[in-house]
């Protein structure tokens, strides 16, 4: 058996989180020989759900489930953390400007940050899922000077798992069989899902559809799938979310398989995209690191799309920065 792993959940009584808790108990996430010890943040006012959530755990006689705590500080929350899920994050609500959300989240955000910094375990690796997740990641990542920077990514999965699936049914192959789709930029609708380098059953993608069916059809589904979701259910896609943070998470530490996924962490600089924001990339999972793939040609369809959606997230960057919520 490998050495139990503490796991922080951050808005564990909210949907994703009822989603999330289970399969993490379950050993989704980590394998099925690895105990797990879980922390569930929340602030006072969702406590009684987390501590219901709680009891159904319990309930659930997970044997890999070592123990399970339910606390409102952070500090707690996250003492000794080894992976940090972030997933609590404060709503739009009507009539609220974008600058205004990044602002309330730069609260959540910032302060958890500096809470990782001070407590979390050497090794902390720190997932984003709360909206809007990359700015978000780079408040955190940018409040913990001391965690390496690569150690914060935010949920690109989700769109990344969309567009395989958007792929698969247009092809009419099984999912498994498509690969190296790659998200780049903002989980926002400006993303760009791009399928210029990908396979079909062993064969180009690019070879099998039309631009005008990737621009009117495909990008548009994938980047809206999110409302689409909304208008079918009556609220937000939570247990596909989920499902994405737990593939993301286990390829983060076991390595990737099937090709390459897509992690939104903080740019090096590769493809142009400026230093710093946290946009997405195509990745490998080596050594328990991301690696971004490298030397993908893009073209003129893909850069101009991928500008766009880096433009916002630079756009992002300057409202927190002009709020005083970027420390460095
Ligand atoms: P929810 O509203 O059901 O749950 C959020 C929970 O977070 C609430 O229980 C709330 O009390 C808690 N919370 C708020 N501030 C907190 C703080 N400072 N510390 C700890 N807990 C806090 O929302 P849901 O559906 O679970 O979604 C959570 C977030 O995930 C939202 O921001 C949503 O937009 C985002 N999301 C991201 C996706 C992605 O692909 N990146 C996909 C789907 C949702």
């Amino acid at each position: 058996a490998h050495p139990p792993v503490t796991v922080t959940v951050t808005g564990a009584g909210g949907q994703i989180g009822y989603a999330l808790l289970f399969r993490i108990a379950a050993g989704d996430m980590l394998g099925a020989s690895t105990p797990v010890r879980l922390r569930l943040l929340e602030v006072p006012q969702g406590l009684a759900s987390a501590e219901g959530a709680a009891l159904e755990l319990q309930d659930g006689a997970f044997p890999l489930l070592e123990s399970l705590e339910v606390t409102d500080s952070p500090e707690r929350a996250f003492d000794v953390t080894n992976i940090a899920l972030l997933v609590g994050s404060r709503p739009r609500t009507a009539g609220m400007e974008r600058a205004d959300l990044l602002a309330a989240n730069g609260g959540i955000f910032g302060p958890q940050g500096a809470a990782l910094n001070a407590h979390a375990a050497d090794d902390v690796r720190v997932l984003v899922v709360g909206n809007p997740a990359n700015t978000n990641a780079l408040i955190a990542q940018q409040n913990a000077p001391d965690i390496p920077a690569d150690r914060f990514t935010a949920l690109t999965r989700l769109d990344h798992n969309r567009a395989l699936a958007q792929l698969a049914a247009k092809l009419e192959v099984p999912v498994s069989s498509v690969r190296d789709v790659t998200i780049w930029g903002n989980h926002s609708t400006t993303q760009y899902p791009d399928v210029f380098h990908a396979l079909a059953e062993e064969r180009p993608v690019r070879d099998l559809v039309d631009e005008a069916w990737l621009a009117e059809e495909f990008i548009p589904r994938v980047a809206g799938r999110g409302a689409e979701i909304i208008d079918a259910r009556g609220s937000s896609s939570a247990a596909s979310a989920a499902s994405a943070a737990i593939d993301h998470v286990r390829d983060w530490v076991h390595g990737t398989r099937n090709g390459w996924t897509s992690v939104a962490l903080p740019s090096t600089g590769a493809y142009g995209v400026p230093e710093g924001i946290v946009s997405s990339f195509p990745v490998h999972s080596i050594d328990g690191r991301w690696v971004v793939v490298e030397g993908l040609d893009v073209n003129a369809f893909s850069r101009r799309r991928i500008d766009l959606s880096v433009d916002e997230l630079l756009e992002e960057r300057a409202a927190v920065a002009a709020r005083g919520l970027l420390p460095s």
